[in-house]
């Protein structure tokens, strides 16, 4: 990665604003931490800093509370879990700029860690508002943005501050990009790619991008159901993006063009309700009219397993079916088998981290990556708008690619 790191900086005695994503899920009902994944991904970095004796202030968001205080979005409970983490005491300020905030953080010792409020209380954030980066960067010397899973938003507390402080970055960020430019630009092969979730469109720039750097594409989940639709199957009811027709068709006509395979699925469980987890097994040349598919089919299950088996680089984003529905199978069987392969096996963030992690196959992985929409726009080969804005390393030019 061409950019500077906390560690290239002297931070010693120095105010260090670290913008992590404590975006983390809560229970509905009762507010409790559901996984503390993404608090557990900062601690490289702010032990790193607290060993240094540095000044440590956390900047986050929590949920898209719009602008406004919502109190159930409050950062607290984060803060707590992260204390027991640390091993020592997170102090979470009532607001994230202000006077408050500053007596705060002139009040913080070296090697002490001050948790702000949720940045997205306030409408700036999001709007990118330099008033409001001006004001986040008085509260310290130094930027480190440790927040990969935000890195895809042009927020004042991810690009508009970095205008007014040297700005590095995390530790966590070096490993999500060195991480996911491995698989994109030296994957050990057979690489292959297991895609699945409810809609191409999520997807499609990143299956474009790695149509011609995958030896194999697998495609699960109810997305499958447009391919199979292009290929002139009937899918009965099944959800599906018809403006995004022409684009399936065109990928499948870009991969056949290469020698990259693309594997569908052969059988799939189909029901009439979602809400009802009774399903069937039928090929794909035999989707009732009056059903849906709902999860991939034990044959294919089957199939994809002989393939992933063979490969040293596998690369796993979105579920099979309709997990959360009941329809979990094809999911926990993909989870399973990738945890017991000896391959390099690199999760997607968002909701096929969440999967791992409730099966508990998360440290089975080699990397769970803690972005959702980040590490796919970073798979489309796009920048990511966080990273873009730290300072880079002086490279001779004959160096860069
Ligand atoms: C995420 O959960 O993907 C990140 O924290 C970004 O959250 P956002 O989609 O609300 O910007």
């Amino acid at each position: 990665m061409n950019k500077l790191t906390v560690k290239d900086v002297p931070v010693t005695g120095k105010r260090v604003l670290v913008r992590v994503d404590f975006n983390v899920p809560l229970d509905e009902a009762t507010g409790a931490l559901m996984d503390d994944t993404r608090i557990r991904a900062s601690l490289p970095t702010i032990n790193y800093l607290t060993s240094q004796a540095a000044r440590v202030i956390l900047c986050s968001h929590l949920g898209r509370p719009k602008g406004k205080v919502v109190e159930k979005l409050r950062l607290g409970i984060v803060g707590q879990r992260l204390s027991q983490l640390l091993g020592q005491p997170v102090a979470v300020a009532t607001d994230c700029v202000g006077a408050g905030v500053e007596k705060a953080v002139a009040e913080l010792g070296a090697g002490e860690v001050l948790l702000l409020e949720n940045v997205r209380f306030h409408p700036e954030e999001e709007a990118n508002d330099d008033s409001f980066a001006r004001a986040l960067s008085r509260l310290a010397d130094i930027y480190v943005n440790d927040a990969f899973g935000a890195s895809h938003r042009a927020h004042a507390s991810i690009v508009g501050i970095t205008k007014y402080l040297p700005s590095v970055a995390g530790l966590l960020v070096v490993k999500e990009v060195q991480t996911l430019e491995g698989i994109l630009y030296r994957p050990s092969r057979p690489f292959a790619a297991l895609l699945g979730g409810a809609k191409i469109s999520d997807k499609v720039a990143m299956m474009e991008n790695i149509a011609d750097k995958v030896d194999l594409l697998l495609i699960g989940g109810g997305m499958a159901a447009i391919f199979l639709k292009a290929r002139s199957h009937e899918i009965g009811r099944s959800l599906v993006e018809l403006d995004m027709l022409s684009t399936a068709g065109g990928l499948m006509a870009k991969m056949a063009g290469n020698s990259a395979r693309l594997m569908l699925p052969v059988d799939v469980l189909v029901a009439e309700e979602t809400s009802r987890a009774r399903a069937t097994a039928v090929p794909v040349d035999s989707i009732p009219q009056n059903s849906r598919i709902v999860d991939i089919g034990p044959q294919t299950i089957e199939a994809f397993s002989r393939e992933l088996k063979k490969c040293h680089t596998v690369f796993w984003n979105g579920p099979m079916g309709i997990y959360e529905a009941g329809f979990a199978e094809g999911t926990r069987s993909m989870a399973n088998l990738l945890a017991g392969l000896k391959a390099n096996t690199i999760i997607g963030g968002g909701s096929t981290a969440e999967v791992v992690a409730q099966i508990k196959l998360s440290d089975k992985m080699s990397f769970v990556s803690t972005g959702g929409g980040a590490s796919l726009r970073f798979l489309s080969g796009q920048t990511l708008p966080g990273i873009e804005a730290l300072l880079s390393r002086r490279v001779p030019s004959s160096a860069v690619k």
